[in-house]
């Protein structure tokens, strides 16, 4: 009885760290040229974590265009957040640098406000 008190005063201990920790994290919501809210650091890790950055630099081109380059292209276009959210959640055809077609990455089974805030994020390079 006793060690299963210990041990439930460690789970406690650790889960209000935790809690701690998270309420602590700074979020930062900044705006975008276009007056969207973002939040940078969130779009930045979900683009790691979905290997976008394999085929997309920040100003770099690799097999697929820069997203400072992307930006430029929607700079100006009312329909540019939603035509790239089509764009990631559609299996659009991409034609790939080998100039093979292929299927571009489709991440439509993620949070769409996370998907949204991605491309405020793309579209602020
Ligand atoms: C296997 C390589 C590859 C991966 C992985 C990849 N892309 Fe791409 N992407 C490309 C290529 C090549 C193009 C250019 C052809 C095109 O526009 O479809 C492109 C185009 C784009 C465009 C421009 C579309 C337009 O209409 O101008 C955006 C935005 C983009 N990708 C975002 C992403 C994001 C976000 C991810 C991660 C979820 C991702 N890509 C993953 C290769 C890739």
């Amino acid at each position: 009885m006793k060690r299963n008190t210990q041990l439930t005063l460690k789970v406690l201990n650790a889960t209000l760290l935790a809690v701690v920790m998270c309420a602590c994290a700074p979020v930062t919501v900044t705006r975008t040229a276009s007056g969207q809210a973002c939040r940078p650091e969130a779009a930045k890790a979900m683009a790691v974590k979905d290997h976008c950055m394999r085929c997309h630099g920040l100003t770099k081109q690799k097999e697929g265009p820069s997203f400072s380059v992307v930006a430029k292209r929607y700079r100006g276009s009312p329909t540019a957040e939603v035509d790239l959210y089509a764009h990631l959640t559609s299996h659009d055809v991409s034609m790939m640098s080998d100039e093979n077609t292929g299927v571009h990455k489709c991440i439509a089974g993620e949070n769409p406000e996370k998907i949204r805030n991605m491309v405020r994020w793309i579209l602020d390079q």
